[in-house]
């Protein structure tokens, strides 16, 4: 069943271990829900940050799962979230690019930024995204997409938006309940 599925993923996600271990013991649940047919119509509704028409999967005090369509063509600025979290498409196509801070964090306003990764991410694919200091990434969706997303606790709703070119980021403050990607 799709909530045992969800279930199953939180409880992983919630755990001790390291984020990278974790996930990867997660990923076999990870895969089948997003084989389930029904993540579209099982959801109840939300507001989204980046993302239309966003539904919640699962949400208790640790852990959230969502899915919320984006359309082609969108750029989602490189952001953090002040946690963990995993994207993956459900139906459609994203290019994730995942960053990691080259400063030491102490300087408001200033971050230097390095790439670490930039995939391609097709249908039942899976990004990973670690928690702070390297919890940077920023999107596009090269088709029409609905994203899948669980994001760990402790969610900043004051948001860094990074500037790579001018090794700079400005604040911007998330409102309940618009406070997941
Ligand atoms: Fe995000």
């Amino acid at each position: 069943m799709t909530t045992d599925t969800l279930l199953e993923i939180a409880n992983v996600m919630r755990g001790e271990e390291e984020f990278a271990h974790k996930s990867q013991l997660a990923l076999p649940a990870l895969e089948r829900l997003l084989a389930r047919p029904d993540l579209l119509t099982i959801g109840i509704a939300r507001t989204g940050f980046h993302v239309d028409r966003s539904s919640w999967l699962y949400f208790d005090p640790d852990i959230a799962v969502t899915i919320g369509f984006i359309k082609a063509g969108q750029v989602v600025p490189i952001h953090n979230h002040g946690t963990w979290e995993i994207v993956a498409p459900y139906r459609g196509r994203v290019t994730y690019t995942a960053y990691e801070r080259a400063d030491d964090g102490q300087t408001p306003g200033h971050a230097q930024l390095e790439v670490a990764s930039k995939e391609v991410l097709y249908s039942g694919q899976v990004a990973l995204c670690p928690p702070p200091p390297h919890d940077v990434h920023g999107w596009t969706v090269d088709e029409d997409t609905y994203l899948l997303a669980v994001v760990g606790p402790g969610l900043h709703t004051r948001r860094e938006y990074y500037e790579p070119g001018e090794q700079r980021y400005l604040e911007k403050e998330a409102q309940w309940p618009n406070l997941l990607a």
